[in-house]
């Protein structure tokens, strides 16, 4: 962030906070949303704002650069909130680290209430522009051959320092996106094709393929002659929106993109030919994709169009009551429809480390410290909030295999993980064999070694756990306190809860990353006599999320192996009698 005191709340300002001045090397565009801006439901376009944001940041490479730039890509853009007519938009922009020829420019978007003064964050982004000299710019690079160096960016205050730091973070994810996509692609064939589950209502996607075609004019272009960049997003949302629309019959709304990459220039005179059609959908969210040509008037005429970008949009929707729509599953029927619904679900799974590279939570290896005298309570307050992220709105269905679905759930500051399995033993066996975290590290791969530290109560234990190396780190350890509960009589729910905390007696070792699990468990529920739910959550912290997000591809298949090994060891316990386990 910029260092404005945000309030509490939905990351509002108050009222009477002023606006700091433009700071060095920053751009700021103000615009009032005019009706012209905005949707039939007089929200301001997603396209529009995508506009705006492409100018303020190619002002803001320019101006540090000092020579014409192009913009290469943008990352991610995740929309807080929405702006309507009459409110005004604030759009930031400066450089916030410069490589060679290309540099990362962070955007930040608020839009304020006219009425209240009210201001809320409405998106952050990043961008890259690389240099590209035109015309007389060129007389400085008379063989083409001169490399453009960009000066280095001068860091003023200590959130300048971190926003460097992290850019060459943030641009490693960026030039890795597509190796890490194929491999989660690759990995992923592993995977069962996937099962619809007929009752939950499947969807195919061919009603949703939308085509529509734009002849680049003057006007759609950038001072250079290229076909603005934000021109060609703008166009890509709008079909889009046309694709989604058709398979939720309401109000579609932009709530995120996936990196939009500009692989290839279009001019003035290119005809741009736009594919849509939803990929996949994720409960009250839907995929859609869209592909771009760009054709000249020889390649128009010999159908031959070149390839110049790809992006993929989320939206959610709303019917007309205003209530959030939940979208049919969709059923694959063509090799295409099922490359494309596999690509969205890698895509949101690099999504949710990505977001992890870049909210950048530092790794605290925070936890309750440890009182023996407040056991009763520290024990109730592991069980409450697992139970309490459980009973949470906004799980999303990620991954659906024969036996074990997995769900993530999103909130401002948190990502959660669920993976529910279906067990073909009691739940009481069930629950006896995962209250038992000794006995983890038989199933469960990343686990290296659990010993029991302290064994507070009959239902309470602190254990010590080492886990396996990942991506390259030192090994993590944990110290967490699991509270088992065995259900009550109107609730049939085995509980198993676990949280860090934080013991004077096992200090961190330099051997270690001391990491934390904020809040996890297991929760069993009988289906029968013979069989069960188990569902594993999650939320995750720095220590849990590469396990799910990887490096982020690598890690990636991890949570779905750990499932099924899970399902196997209970069975085959439950198959010999619990003789082998106990
Ligand atoms: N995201 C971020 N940076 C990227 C990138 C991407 N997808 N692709 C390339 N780059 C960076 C490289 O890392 C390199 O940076 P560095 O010099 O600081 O190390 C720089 O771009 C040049 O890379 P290079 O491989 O030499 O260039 P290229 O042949 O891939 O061309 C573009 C890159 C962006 C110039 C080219 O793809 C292009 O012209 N795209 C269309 C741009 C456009 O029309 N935009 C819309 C209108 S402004
Ligand atoms: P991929 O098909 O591997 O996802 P592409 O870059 O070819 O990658 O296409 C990007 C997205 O554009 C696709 O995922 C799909 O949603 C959409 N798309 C591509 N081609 C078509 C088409 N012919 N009709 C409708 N939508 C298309």
């Amino acid at each position: 962030m910029d260092g404005l005191p945000l309030a509490s709340g939905a990351g509002a300002l108050s009222a009477g906070t002023m606006e700091p001045t433009v700071a060095p090397g920053e751009v700021l565009m103000s615009q009032a949303i005019q009706p012209a801006h905005a949707d039939s439901r007089g929200e301001l376009s997603a396209g529009q704002l995508l506009k705006w944001m492409d100018t303020t940041a190619c002002l803001a490479a320019e101006k540090h650069a000092g020579i014409s730039c192009v913009t290469a890509s943008m990352d991610d853009i995740l929309f807080e909130d929405t702006a309507r007519i009459g409110q005004i938009v604030t759009i930031r922009a400066k450089v916030t680290r410069a490589f060679s020829t290309s540099m990362e420019i962070s955007i930040k978007v608020r839009v304020q209430d006219k009425f209240t003064g009210i201001q809320k964050l409405l998106c952050v982004a990043f961008s890259t522009f690389v240099v590209k000299p035109l015309g007389k710019e060129k007389v400085h690079f008379p063989l083409g051959k001169e490399k453009v160096h960009l000066k280095p960016v001068l860091l003023q205050t200590e959130q300048e320092q971190v926003e460097h730091c992290l850019a060459s973070e943030r641009r490693k994810v960026r030039l890795q996106h597509e190796n890490t996509f194929s491999n989660i692609m690759k990995e992923s064939n592993w995977l069962r094709d996937p099962v619809c589950n007929e009752e939950e209502g499947t969807a195919t996607t061919m009603a949703t393929s939308v085509q529509s075609i734009e002849l680049v004019l003057p006007p759609h272009a950038n001072h250079h002659g290229n076909t603005f960049g934000g021109q060609i997003m703008a166009w890509m949302e709008t079909v889009a929106t046309i694709s989604a629309s058709r398979l939720c019959h309401g109000h579609p709304f932009l709530k995120s993109v996936d990196m939009f990459k500009f692989r290839g220039p279009s001019t003035v005179g290119d005809r741009l030919v736009f594919n849509a059609i939803v990929n996949n959908t994720f409960q009250n969210s839907v995929e859609v994709g869209v592909r771009v040509e760009a054709f000249d008037c020889r390649e128009w005429a010999e159908g031959q169009g070149r390839h110049i970008n790809s992006a993929f949009l989320i939206y959610n929707a709303v019917d007309d009551q205003e209530e959030l729509i939940t979208f049919p599953r969709i059923q694959p029927i063509s090799k295409d429809d099922f490359r494309r619904y596999q690509g969205a679900i890698a895509r949101r799974r690099i999504r949710l480390g990505r977001k992890y590279v870049i909210s950048h939570k530092k790794e605290v290896p925070l936890g309750t410290q440890w009182d023996i005298s407040k056991k009763g309570s520290i024990s109730n307050t592991n069980v409450e909030a697992l139970k309490n992220l459980a009973s949470k709105s906004g799980w999303e269905i990620t991954t659906t295999l024969e036996k074990i679905k997995i769900y993530t759930l999103e909130e401002q500051d948190a990502i959660s993980v669920k993976v529910e399995k279906q067990v073909g033993s009691p739940a009481r066996v069930a629950y006896h064999l995962l209250s038992d975290f000794t006995k983890r590290p038989l199933w469960d791969p990343h686990y290296i070694s659990c010993e029991v530290i302290d064994q507070v109560s009959e239902d309470d234990q602190i254990y010590y756990i080492t886990c396996s190396v990942v991506n390259g780190d030192k090994p993590k350890d944990f110290v967490v306190l699991v509270s088992q509960r065995k259900p009550l009589k109107d609730d049939n729910t085995y509980i198993v809860a676990l949280m860090s905390v934080v013991l004077p007696s096992v200090p961190p070792s330099p051997q270690y990353i001391r990491s934390q699990v904020i809040c996890a468990g297991f929760l069993i529920q009988p289906v029968d006599s013979s069989s069960c739910t188990v569902a594993y959550l999650n939320q995750m912290s720095d220590s849990i999320l590469p396990y799910f997000a990887g490096n982020i591809g690598g890690w990636s298949k991890s949570i779905e192996e750990a499932a099924a090994s899970c399902i196997k060891f209970i069975e085959n316990a439950t198959h010999d009698g619990l003789k082998s386990v106990l």
